[in-house]
């Protein structure tokens, strides 16, 4: 072999062994994701015994069969690393371990997930990923771990592609798939490089249960629905199969708003794409927000499968008409009352140009007729060629979908 041969060989073999980046493990959020996170109820209450409970809540509620599959077990999870580094549950909080705690939940039909965080320590100020990235990941697949949620405090000098990038070859290198879920609240512009890295990354700081309001945490604010959806603006180019905008874990059933305002928050949710994670305690949850978690027809626009987010079309007197292409040309609509008090609205769709760059979609209203399904109240709702009208609540959504067959 000659010299140069040789060292070509050579150069090969490195980037074999080291070089050559794998792919994120493709194909598991084909459709936004859906489960349940313990955050937004629980914070740093976790525990054995709820999760379980709460994993024979998603199957006794309904939720199961409405397509929620993940249990994730958010922050404070954590006991400490051992002296080889290896991190254990927190013994007190998880007497039985993570891997009892799977088990239990496959067997339920069901998957689990859990929170890690790209920094020295995570947002609760438990052990962050940091360094032990490799360790972390096998340690994950050893437990039987199906999904991470990886956060993004306590990362100062880091860059969040590296970081992001770092987790998912660990994650590869453990060989289990798991949906990689990136926290790092938009901050460096994560649909940017983010689609071969997970399957979907926050686009905003954390949510807040309101509305339409801005919590002061003094350094960082959380957002209310409104906030959080006016944020979406210009992303849902990056958004597809695989790699979706995500809005954040839900509030529905958790009180601080309305029955209105949580149908509208899951309906804005569900119409552009975002993973739909229900963060409320579903072990008690009332009638009313099982109704709204577990609507199908609504969650069929989010998982419909071209895996196009909505667009907001137009806005009039404070209520916004938004159009979500589905499949079999079908179309998801949704008007929108960004106001307090109702309002009567009009659309007469032959006379509306609704047409979308992203999906090369036309609704042609001046051609084609559409049979129009109420998603709230389950009932038809006419069709396109009479002009809509209704009275819609404040705060409130009417939600259709339009069928042109
Ligand atoms: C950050 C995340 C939240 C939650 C908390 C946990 O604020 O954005 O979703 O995971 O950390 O400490």
């Amino acid at each position: 072999m000659n010299i140069r041969k040789g060292m070509v060989l050579g150069f090969m073999g490195i980037l074999a062994t080291s070089g050559a980046l794998a792919q994120k493990f493709e194909g598991l959020a084909k459709t936004p994701q859906m489960g349940w996170n313990s955050w937004n109820k629980f914070a740093c209450n976790v525990n054995e015994q709820m999760i379980r409970e709460t994993a024979d809540a998603m199957v006794s509620s309904g939720m199961k069969d409405a397509g929620y599959l993940y249990v994730n077990i958010d922050d404070c999870w954590h006991g400490e690393r051992d002296v080889k580094g290896f991190i254990h549950a927190n013994a007190e909080h998880f007497p039985s371990g993570m891997k009892a705690l799977s088990d239990y939940v496959h067997s339920k039909g069901l998957k689990l997930g859990i929170y890690s965080d790209a920094g020295w320590k995570t947002c609760g100020g438990r052990p962050g990923s940091r360094g032990y990235e490799y360790q972390d990941a096998l340690t994950y697949a050893e437990w039987g771990v199906d999904y991470l949620k990886y956060d993004w405090c306590e990362t100062n000098g880091l860059k969040a592609e590296g970081a992001y990038l770092t987790m998912r070859e660990a994650l590869r290198k453990a060989g289990r798939p798991v949906l990689f879920s990136l926290c790092e609240w938009g901050d460096n512009k994560p649909w940017d490089w983010a689609k071969p890295v997970g399957h979907s990354w926050r686009t905003t700081g954390d949510i807040w249960d309101c509305f339409d309001c801005i919590e002061d945490h003094g350094t960082w604010q959380s957002r209310g629905v409104l906030q959080i959806l006016d944020l979406q603006e210009g992303l849902r180019v990056h958004a597809g199969p695989d790699h979706w905008n995500d809005m954040d874990m839900m509030e529905v059933g958790n009180g601080g708003m309305s029955v209105n305002e949580d149908r509208a928050h899951f309906s804005i949710w569900a119409m552009l794409a975002s993973p739909l994670i229900a963060g409320n305690d579903i072990r008690s949850m009332s009638k009313e927000t099982a109704a709204i978690l577990t609507n199908k027809a609504v969650i069929a626009l989010n998982q419909d499968p071209l895996g196009v987010q909505a667009f907001k079309y137009a806005t009039r007197d404070g209520v916004e008409y938004w159009f979500k292409p589905l499949e079999n040309g079908d179309w998801g609509f949704m008007a929108l009352n960004r106001n307090k008090d109702a309002r009567k609205v009009s659309f007469d769709w032959k006379k509306e140009i609704v047409n979308d760059d992203l999906s090369k979609r036309d609704a042609a209203f001046g051609k084609t007729r559409y049979s129009l399904q109420n998603l709230w109240t389950g009932r038809a709702a006419g069709n396109t060629a009479k002009a809509l009208t209704a009275d819609l609540p404040g705060h409130d959504v009417l939600v259709l979908r339009l069928s042109a067959r």
